[in-house]
């Protein structure tokens, strides 16, 4: 029977920027984009008839009408979600990146509670309803991504009760205790939200425990192990690591316009050691941690000064929120005292860019470093770590990730640091670049062998069979 896919995600993978006199796109930031767009374009095996990316675009209705944007690969089509902007603001800056944001990685005190910010999540959430509810059909399959859109599924399980919806959380679920904080009618109208879906995925498998337990103590729900008995239906909760395309990053240091790049950076490091790390801009992702760790590491062996260069990319977000445009001129404080007491004029300790890099630059900059720093405070899971592993097809290079990030699960041949613990940061950086290359070898294999039997379409393949799994349960059920 013909069935459309629906992708529904805050954000569409472009975004529109609007200069002066003309409109310009760019792919979209973060790693939904990245892991959707990777699967939606190397999949044409499955039996969908059309594949549709509902989301914001960024601009008016006019102005998107006027420019009509279509996907470049035409793997799939837009649907736009036009809302209204104050509301947008309240919902997106608001509740979604002031509540939910800070409270499911572990940050309570960053955590705005405003009644207004609840009240606009609700309301977009049903004008995602309305649009989707116009082109869907019951036969088709609706995948929700996302905490943005965490009360969606039973919105469209109203509207449409034989719909099958699957929804996937690109963040960490937090422990109860944590979640709890939440006032309760809001805890509320998150679970029975999130339990519209038919199957929900969670990163690891501490994530979906965490989600059961919060489902059994604020809604009183019956759990059977992973399987939820909610409104007479019965909803699995399951472990998906999101993965990336492991073939893509692995071949791309052949390509010669890659290695054109590379060059330039090879000229950069010279006969430094590197180190780089490449991350939004976010609280999150211990950015000041691992340059106090750098500055440690420099401090404490000071036969490496001159000879350590670290490329620290940092990517534009969310910069209408206070406290990441906090974060920012902090960073650029740290960055410009360190590279002015510890520099000199022929050597710098820090190369800082505020921007977005291609995927051509990325990968260049992941072939041509020793190391790859990264240090999240929490992060559901961190692809960039895995596109750094995936690249190096030489082997060489390391590691050194945070135990607190999601991929940490799986890349345990990485060199594993607690993100606080600054003194632990330095020690790792020294034994990373000191470390032999048969250790090297042998550590990225591993970690690339893990990465290449679940990649994204393994990841995307997973969650539909599962879906399909959690469908059949429910006939039996009924
Ligand atoms: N990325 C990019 N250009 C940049 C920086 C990052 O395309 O300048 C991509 C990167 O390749 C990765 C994603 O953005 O796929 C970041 O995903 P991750 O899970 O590491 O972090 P998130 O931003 O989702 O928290
Ligand atoms: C994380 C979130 C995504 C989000 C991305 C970029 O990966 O899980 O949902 O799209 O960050 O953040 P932004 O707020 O710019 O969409």
């Amino acid at each position: 029977m013909k069935k459309k896919l629906f992708i529904v995600a805050n954000r569409l993978p472009i975004t529109i920027e609007i200069t002066e006199h003309q409109y310009t796109y760019r792919p979209s930031s973060g790693g939904l984009v990245s892991a959707i767009t990777t699967y939606l374009s190397k999949n044409d095996k499955d039996d969908f008839t059309e594949k549709v990316w509902a989301g914001v675009p960024g601009c008016n209705e006019a102005t998107w009408n006027s420019i009509t944007p279509v996907s470049q690969t035409g793997d799939f089509k837009y649907l736009p979600v036009f809302t209204n902007a104050k509301k947008y603001e309240l919902y997106y800056n608001g509740f979604s990146n002031s509540l939910l944001w800070p409270l499911f990685h572990y940050f309570p005190s960053f955590a705005e509670y405003r009644t207004t910010n609840f009240d606009a999540y609700i309301s977009v959430n049903k004008l995602f309803a309305a649009t989707l509810a116009s082109q869907v059909t019951a036969n088709d399959v609706v995948w929700i991504h996302d905490y943005h859109l965490l009360p969606l599924a039973a919105m469209l399980r109203e509207m449409i009760p034989g719909l099958t919806i699957g929804l996937f959380l690109h963040i960490p679920f937090p422990a109860y205790e944590i979640f709890r904080v939440i006032p309760k009618h809001w805890q509320r109208e998150i679970l029975s939200g999130m339990m519209g879906a038919d199957l929900i995925g969670f990163h690891t498998v501490e994530y979906a425990s965490y989600f059961l337990s919060s489902v059994e103590m604020t809604m009183k729900a019956k759990c059977d192990g992973n399987i939820i008995t909610w409104q007479n239906r019965k909803i699995k909760v399951e472990s998906f690591p999101v993965s990336i395309d492991f073939e893509l990053f692995n071949n791309a240091s052949e390509r010669e316009d890659i290695k054109l790049i590379q060059q330039n950076y090879l000229t950069l490091k010279g006969d430094n050691k590197m180190i780089f790390s490449v991350d939004r801009l976010d609280y999150t992702k211990g950015i000041q941690n691992r340059l106090r760790g750098f500055k440690k590491f420099l401090d404490k062996n000071p036969d490496y000064i001159g000879k350590v260069v670290f490329a620290l990319i940092v990517v534009p977000s969310r910069d209408g929120i206070k406290k990441y445009a906090e974060r920012k001129k902090e960073i650029d404080e740290f960055i410009a005292n360190l590279n002015s007491t510890v520099g000199t004029l022929s050597w710098q300790p820090i190369i800082y860019q505020y921007n977005h890099l291609s995927f051509e630059e990325l990968v260049a900059l992941y072939t041509t470093c020793d190391l790859a720093l990264i240090t999240p405070l929490r992060d559901g899971m961190n692809l960039v770590a895995k596109e750094f592993v995936a690249s190096r097809k030489d082997e060489r290079s390391v590691l050194v990730l945070s135990e607190m990030a999601g991929a940490a699960k799986e890349l345990t041949d990485a060199l594993l640091i607690n993100p606080n613990d600054i003194s632990e940061i330095a020690a790792m950086i020294k034994q990373a670049i000191e470390m032999d290359t048969d250790e090297q070898a042998q550590r990225m294999q591993a970690m690339q062998t893990r990465i290449k039997q679940y990649d994204v379409v393994t990841w995307a393949t997973d969650f539909f069979d599962q879906l399909q799994e959690t469908k059949k349960l429910q006939v039996e059920f009924n």
